[in-house]
């Protein structure tokens, strides 16, 4: 059996991709307090320290409440640029070689940040990052489901003029009390515009509401999913559709989806035959980016080296790169887990 310090090496240095990542999500509260100075704006907490101490969340909404106050100090095109940035060098650390990011267009929206603003920022800092890393990406602008369809509507007329640098479309926030089917006739307007369609179902969720992902939504992947292992004929249904999970180990950790990482149910997702894969959805607020959510399922749950390969090859062949952009990473995964024993 490979051992474990072999085992999170090579977790470590082989090359990742991350396809559930909150762009949001990844302000760290040095760069918040350093933007909200920079943009003469207030932060509701009056040091580092005592924001930090605020990331105790008992469950999904906990966390929103705090992210959707975090996001509050963005308000220019540079910030979002800076944020991004910040990102996609700490990630490339991590030997991600390829990203696929949402964003939350209405949670600027709403403040008077005109879409153009936010999709500029990020858009040139992802091209800057594939120049100077040689990371390739995609961008997916995500509908927040606690607002209504009407809302997303007007979203998607604001993201028209910008389609081209908009690969996709999700589905986040509030989960309970929102299911998929509220934005049915939207997700049908983005795929008539040829757009892919990704939604979070399943986090805290009933099976119902991964159901609906499916088949009201037509969903290409599943943003965590983890309640679907409640229905067996579920988890047949989306084994037998080929459909990929984005699943956020120290998130569910953090949000109280599961109780222990000893728990988590990644290794039986895989076990049951599903696309599994690990991405780190907000790591400023949940304590690690992507290095770190391997590291705990390496350190906690004996995962082994098949499994392992398993995962870091279902994040490319899950993604929305095109299969001959997939080749050579997967060319790299096979030599490099065929050299460890
Ligand atoms: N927005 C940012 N992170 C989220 C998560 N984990 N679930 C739902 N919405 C989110
Ligand atoms: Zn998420």
């Amino acid at each position: 059996m490979t051992s474990s310090d072999s085992l999170l090496d090579l977790a470590m240095k082989m090359p990742k991709t991350e396809l559930h990542l909150h762009i949001e999500g990844t302000f760290e509260p040095e760069q918040m307090f350093a933007i909200a100075q920079r943009n003469r704006v207030a932060l509701k907490y009056d040091s580092i320290d005592a924001l930090k101490a605020a990331y105790q969340f008992e469950n999904l909404q906990d966390f929103l409440d705090l992210y959707y106050q975090g996001m509050s100090v963005l308000l220019t095109e540079q910030d979002f640029y800076d944020l991004t940035m910040a990102y996609l060098k700490r990630v490339h650390e991590d030997n991600v070689v390829h990203v696929e990011i949402f964003f939350d267009p209405q949670g600027h929206l709403s403040r008077g940040v005109s879409f153009a603003t936010q999709v500029t920022g990020i858009h040139n800092a992802l091209a800057d990052a594939q120049q100077q890393f040689g990371m390739s990406y995609r961008l997916i602008m995500s509908f927040l489901r606690h607002l209504d369809e009407a809302s997303a509507f007007e979203t998607l007329e604001q993201a028209k003029p910008y389609l081209e640098w908009i690969d996709g479309v999700g589905l986040d926030s509030s989960e309970v009390g929102h299911p998929p089917e509220k934005f049915a006739n939207v997700f049908r307007a983005c795929k008539a515009l040829g757009l892919p369609v990704t939604a979070h179902a399943g986090e805290e969720g009933p099976p119902e509401y991964v159901w609906q992902a499916l088949d009201v939504v037509g969903v290409d992947r599943i943003d965590h999913g983890n309640r679907a292992l409640e229905d067996e004929d579920l988890i047949a249904t989306i084994k037998h559709r080929g459909l990929t999970l984005t699943v956020c180990p120290l998130s569910n950790l953090k949000l109280c989806v599961v109780d222990t990482m000893v728990e988590h149910p990644i290794r039986a997702m895989l076990r049951l035959g599903l696309k599994a894969t690990v991405n780190s959805d907000d790591p400023a607020y949940f304590g690690g980016y992507m290095n770190d959510n391997y590291a705990a399922l390496v350190k906690d749950t004996q995962i082994g080296k098949e499994e392992l390969y398993a995962l870091a090859c279902n994040a490319f062949t899950g993604s929305w790169l095109a299969p001959e952009d997939q080749a050579p990473h997967l060319a790299t995964l096979k030599e490099m887990f065929a050299h460890v024993r």
